[in-house]
């Protein structure tokens, strides 16, 4: 089948480079010329394990090609797919510019039928509008179906050729069977297709991220109240996920949730509440806990420097918003970094992929460091932001020679504190007893 994919970014790229390598001829288009052409010399512009490949085996087979000239795609393709950007405009609401603009464009370029599908994620009702938008421009009929993607970053492939369900929004039974044949390759087990109206389908990826946000904002909570009861927040999260009906995923605390999804879609959905006069109360409560999750740990390092923070130097292992993406949208790691540097500390980082994406996000004014150990060099103490599983099992010995004092604000419990205070460190994390070397 011949398909368009318009926005070639963490979500585009991975959806366009799956369909070529299920057989299908794909075309895939951005606005941004510096990714194109990057693209098109073999180059991938982020980081997700195992894309390169992908994408290298295609375009060599020359069923991947790259484009900025969106009329050819839409006159190439039968099928359409939209996965550019929709970020949080300054209002909290999801901003549909690039979405209406591409639709806009869509419309003004068909020559015949189409199949329009929207993968980016987009509020509850914007099916009325793209199509309207689509409608406006150009007499030939279209199919529009929502799609909503559920893929992780750092596990994009798995996620895409693996799914645990591929949602279909339309009620036109012509789209449907397209878009079935379509994602036939990666249902070889037992289908996950869920055919809705296309209302459902986009409520279906905000109601899915609301509650992955609010699983990791519950545990945040109750975490903060363990610290007061002196009970041990790993324990309870094994004890809770044990529980078939809860599971253990998204149960782990830490330093909130970030990244290019939950942050925007969250708010998002408070804004959709607002706009129909039934506020989503829970949601807004997972929001404040998030942004107060960051503070709290930003303030603990705060707190035990003092009024000795300009005059301190700070290892940071981690920028990414979470480990295996080079992505810093909306990190916590982003957010505590300019708090450090707003009280003068200087900051030395490490990030295995995220290092150049971290430094033009805090916008300068951090060493960046080519290792973990590097980082610690004269450091006065090592903050832990992400969980990369290299992070896991440092040299410890090494640790405790290059910082200068024994000190580690781990916002991801990677360690155990009992072994840290052997170690001679004191350790603070989330919700677990903090386990000074003198109480030993
Ligand atoms: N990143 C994820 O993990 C993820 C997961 C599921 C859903 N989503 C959703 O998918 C959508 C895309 O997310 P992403 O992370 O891939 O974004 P991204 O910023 O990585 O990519 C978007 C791409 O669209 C391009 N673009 C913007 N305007 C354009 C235009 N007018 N014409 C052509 N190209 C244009 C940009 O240059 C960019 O390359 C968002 O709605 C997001 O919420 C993202």
């Amino acid at each position: 089948m011949n398909v368009g994919v318009v926005g070639s970014g963490y979500v585009g790229l991975v959806a366009g480079a799956c369909f070529a390598d299920a057989g299908n001829r794909v075309i895939c288009v951005d606005a941004d010329p510096s990714k194109i052409e990057m693209l098109q010399r073999g180059e991938i512009p982020i980081y997700e394990p195992g894309l390169k490949e992908i994408v290298e085996r295609n375009a060599e087979a020359g069923r991947l090609i790259f484009t900025t000239d969106l009329v050819a795609g839409v006159k190439q393709s039968r099928v359409l797919f939209l996965a550019v950007g929709t970020p949080e405009a300054a209002d909290g609401s999801a901003d549909l510019s690039a979405v209406l603009e591409v639709a806009r464009q869509i419309g003004k370029a068909m020559d015949g039928y189409r199949i329009v599908v929207m993968k980016s994620t987009v509020p509850v009702g914007t099916h009325r509008k793209v199509s309207e938008a689509i409608a406006a421009q150009t007499g030939h009929p279209f199919d529009y179906v929502s799609n909503p993607e559920f893929l992780k970053e750092g596990a994009a492939i798995e996620d895409f050729t693996r799914p645990d369900r591929v949602v279909i929004g339309t009620t036109n039974p012509t789209a449907v069977a397209v878009m079935k044949e379509l994602y036939a390759p990666f249902m070889r087990k037992s289908e996950r297709i869920f055919v809705m109206d296309p209302a459902s389908a986009e409520m279906t990826k905000y109601a899915a991220n609301a509650l992955l946000a609010t699983k990791i904002s519950f545990m945040n909570e109750i975490a903060g109240l363990c610290e007061r009861f002196g009970a041990d927040v790993d324990l309870v999260r094994r004890g809770v996920g044990s529980d078939s009906r809860l599971g253990h995923a998204f149960l782990f605390p830490g330093v909130g949730y970030g990244g290019s999804c939950f942050p925007k879609d969250v708010s998002a959905l408070m804004k959709m509440g607002e706009a129909v006069g039934r506020p989503v109360l829970i949601v807004n409560a997972v929001h404040q806990v998030n942004q107060r999750q960051r503070k709290f740990f930003a303030q603990r390092v705060l707190e035990h420097f003092g009024e000795k923070c300009p005059e301190t130097t700070l290892a940071v292992w981690g920028l990414a918003f979470k480990a295996r993406t080079d992505d810093v949208r909306e990190s916590p790691a982003i957010a505590c970094v300019r708090m450090f540097l707003e009280k003068g500390m200087k900051v030395r980082a490490y990030d295995p992929e995220a290092a150049e994406t971290g430094r033009a996000a805090v916008g300068g004014g951090i060493t960046i460091c080519r290792d973990g150990y590097e980082a610690l060099d004269g450091a006065d103490a090592l903050v832990i932001f992400t969980d990369w599983p290299e992070f896991r099992n440092p040299d410890f010995d090494t640790m405790a020679q290059k910082l200068r004092q024994r000190l580690v604000f781990d916002g991801r419990n990677m360690y155990d504190p009992l072994q840290m205070a052997q170690r001679g460190f004191t350790y603070y994390c989330i919700g677990r007893p903090s386990v000074l070397p003198k109480e030993l």
